[in-house]
């Protein structure tokens, strides 16, 4: 198996040597699936510099890599250039700062990860007022999506302006399940968000091909998590949840590094290995120092209409997973898809309206939210 570390270290250990006091060279975005491997070269074009392409591809083969693909990236600004060219694109639509100059600056010192640089932007600085709820589970189809979706419409529903990111790059849902037909506008070089029910909504969805190669997207996506922060005109927010990938992979440490104050809800089912998996979501959210809001408990039970309930997916995951984590348990959620219609006005196939027992269960959960990150 070959590792992405030593990859990276190889990659950037040539790099370095092609690097020029004008020219920086920095090795982003590697991914290693088997012996294949890609990587992102920053400050440089495609064709632009041979030299350097044939010594990575011939150092990573003798690494171990059997195919090796490049993307490139012109450079990236600086956080003070970039707060720099964002008040210049402000009404005069002028295009962002020199790729020259950005070239000069990126790469320079260690190489930091898709975090740098981020720090001074409006809704990522400490004191931006602004919570941060990333949305977790250990594997997919537990919910994690309906739950985001759920709970971002219930704190709107609350009075709160909200936004959601739909960070699942493989599986990405939430335009579908909000109903959301179309695509984001882009003024001024700025991307706005698609509103609906009160929620601004950022998803990868919007711009990945249905048919793209999945392969790609996963180097793609702590450019695109810093991009729906740097590029996105989000407005102002109370809150902004995060729909992240299953698992616990490279994402949770990208939003780690970029909203390190984010908070955490974990989405299990109640059979107890759902849980277990959860388990481990919980624990990266742990070593993160991400404070976990709670856990919610989907697909708890089916309630029939003559009352009687079952336990369809067994008993009691949410709690013991509360317990082990240490955290809540903040509401079990039962079977049963909402029954909109899809000749309604504002359709929205996994939206529960707010006076339905679903709807009524995701307004309690937000009261706990805001309780616990305001109050
Ligand atoms: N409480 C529920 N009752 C019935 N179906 C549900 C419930 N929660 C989610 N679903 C359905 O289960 C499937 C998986 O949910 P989703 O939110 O996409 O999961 P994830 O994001 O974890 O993969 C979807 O088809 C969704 O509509
Ligand atoms: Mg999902």
């Amino acid at each position: 198996m070959l590792s992405r570390e030593e990859i990276q270290q190889t990659a950037e250990s040539i790099a370095v040597q092609y690097s020029t006091i004008e020219l920086s060279i920095a090795i982003r975005d590697v991914m290693v699936r088997e012996r294949n491997v890609s990587l992102t070269i920053v400050g440089v074009k495609e064709g632009e510099l041979s030299a350097l392409e044939g010594a990575l591809r011939q150092s990573l083969s003798e690494a171990g890599a059997e195919t090796v693909h490049f993307r490139f990236r012109a450079g990236e600004p600086t956080a003070s250039s970039q707060s720099a060219s964002n008040a210049s694109n402000v009404g005069s639509g002028t295009a962002k700062s020199s790729s020259a100059a950005s070239a000069a600056s990126a790469g320079q010192g260690p190489v930091r990860g898709h975090g740098a640089g981020m720090e001074a932007h409006p809704l990522l600085h400490a004191g931006s007022g602004v919570h941060f709820i990333a949305v977790a589970s250990g594997k997919g189809g537990v919910g994690k999506s309906t739950v985001t979706v759920n709970l971002a419409v219930a704190l709107a529903r609350k009075g709160k302006r909200v936004g959601i990111i739909d960070a699942d790059i493989y599986g990405f849902s939430v335009p579908d399940m909000m109903g959301i037909e179309d695509k984001p506008e882009v003024i001024n070089e700025r991307v706005i968000p698609i509103e609906k029910f009160g929620v601004r909504v950022m998803s990868m969805g919007f711009f990945v091909e249905d048919n793209a190669p999945i392969v790609w997207r996963g180097p793609m996506l702590g450019k695109m998590l810093r991009n729906f922060f740097a590029e996105i005109e989000w407005g102002e927010l109370d809150y902004l949840l995060l729909d992240l990938p299953p698992g616990t992979g490279d994402v949770a440490l990208d939003v780690h590094q970029l909203i390190p104050q984010s908070k955490e809800i974990i989405v299990t089912t109640p059979h107890a290995t759902a849980a277990f998996v959860a388990a481990r979501a919980g624990a990266m959210a742990i070593k993160t120092e991400h404070e976990i809001i709670g856990i919610v408990e989907n697909m708890s039970y089916f309630a029939s209409k003559s009352g009687e309930i079952e336990y369809v997916f067994g008993r009691g995951g949410g709690a013991r997973l509360a317990e082990s984590l240490h955290s809540e348990l903040l509401a079990q959620i039962p079977l049963g898809a909402p029954d909109n219609l899809a000749t309604e006005p504002d359709f929205a196939p996994s939206v529960y309206k707010a006076e339905t027992e679903t709807g009524q269960i995701y307004l309690q959960i937000a009261d706990r939210v805001i309780a616990k990150c305001e109050g």
